[in-house]
């Protein structure tokens, strides 16, 4: 029997017989959210040249500047990409790189975001050097040692997760922006899963770059993320659109404003919501956003403990290493294969047979599958009870 839904589940238009586990790979947005979405696009289809000429310019403003309230960012620093990997190859496309030298990254870190280091680092004789962090760590020293062991005179940039997408591990990502920019090296952080699961306080932080997903765990329309460019990185930067702002006669941070600002037509409606949704959904829970992280938390760890239960195997990381999505190792024997389009054989078990949406992520650098749950707060105890036992009993067939 389909377990019950969390409270705020009737806020959402998840379907009702899904157990939906898996915020993390594209989150959800509500429904009053796309409502808000439908109310601006159609607002804009009612006039669009008006729309554009005469109203969005503050809209946008208003979002950019909300949205750095929320992560306590300059806003002269933030501007709007659609996604987390077009902000990660905005910043690597903009490097100027020399033969030999190297940028740094975990061998956690998402694919996407892998292959355009390789790509910039293979077309200018580069090096992407991967560090082999481990996933059974006992403190986070395990993570951050090899990290900080692997620069070298030629590192010019390290790409750090703030939660990484196969392991689901809150990485030490203040420290290590610290002790990394400490010893020379620019820091890109890839906060894809930052906003509303991590708190992020972007001026504390300081790292040179930082982009990160709303359309996560902000709940946005699909296609609003962010990157933010530390003030004296911000002349090197340009979007990967080259569009009018290119050509304009302003000052440097008029000039960068409308560069990225205006990339050319394109709904802007994903990123004109992300005022609504900060407040909305911060209003649902006493305490706001700083609750909400902590009750999806408590969540992920209570679905961490029950899945540990059910595969017999103790947790990889400390509790601190864990924010509202988390992973744990799939048994699997034998060699792990990049995955098929197809989709993992039990990923579809268990949602063909148990309505269960729950991510088995095939990791072949680690020659291992972890399977990661996810919670937000439509979901509840009841659903992770649920995947438990049905692991149990899919384990023992
Ligand atoms: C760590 C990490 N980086 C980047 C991405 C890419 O996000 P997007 O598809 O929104 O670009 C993801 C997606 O899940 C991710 O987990």
């Amino acid at each position: 029997m389909i377990p019950k839904k969390g409270n705020f589940s009737k806020l959402w238009g998840l379907e009702p017989s899904t157990v939906f586990l898996n915020h993390g790979s594209f989150g959800a947005a509500p429904i009053a959210v796309l409502e808000e979405q439908t109310r601006i696009r159609n607002e804009m289809e009612e006039d669009p040249v008006y729309f554009v000429e005469k109203k969005m310019n503050d809209l946008w403003q208003k979002s950019i500047l909300e949205l750095s309230k929320f992560l306590n960012a300059d806003p002269e620093g933030m501007v709007f990409v659609t996604n987390a990997t077009m902000g990660v190859n905005t910043i690597l496309r903009s490097l100027k790189l020399s033969p030999g030298d190297e940028i740094i990254v975990p061998d956690h870190a998402y694919q996407a975001c892998r292959n355009a280091i390789d790509f910039v680092t293979g077309r200018s004789g580069a090096r992407t050097v991967i560090v082999p962090v481990p996933f059974r760590v006992n403190d986070e020293s395990e993570i951050i040692d090899p990290i900080l062991s692997a620069v070298s005179d030629r590192t010019v940039l390290a790409m750090i997760d703030t939660v990484s997408s196969p392991t689901g591990i809150r990485m030490p990502f203040e420290i290590l922006v610290l002790e990394l920019q400490n010893k020379g090296v620019d820091v890109l952080v890839d906060a894809a899963h930052g906003p509303g699961i991590v708190p992020l306080d972007i001026r504390k932080l300081n790292p040179a770059y930082i982009t990160g997903n709303c359309h996560k765990w902000l709940c946005t329309p699909k296609g609003s993320a962010f990157l933010h460019i530390r003030e004296d990185k911000r002349e090197e930067v340009n979007p990967l659109n080259i569009g009018h702002g290119y050509s304009s006669d302003l000052s440097p941070a008029e000039k960068f404003r409308f560069e990225f600002d205006w990339s050319g037509t394109r709904d802007p409606s994903p990123w004109l919501c992300i005022p609504f949704s900060i407040g909305y959904i911060g209003s649902q829970i006493e305490g706001g956003w700083d609750e909400i992280m902590r009750n999806n938390r408590n969540m992920a760890l209570y679905g961490r403990g029950l899945l540990c239960d059910a595969l017999d195997i103790i947790p990889p990381t400390p509790d601190c290493m864990v924010s509202s999505m988390s992973s744990v190792e799939f048994p699997w024997s034998g060699d792990v294969h990049p995955p098929s389009p197809d989709g993992d054989p039990l990923h579809n078990l268990l949602f063909d047979e148990y309505r269960i949406q729950v991510p088995i992520i095939s990791w072949p650098i680690h020659n291992a599958k972890y399977i990661r749950i996810s919670a937000h707060i439509y979901n509840s105890k009841e659903e992770f009870e649920y995947l438990s036992e049905t692991l149990k009993s899919v384990l023992r067939r």
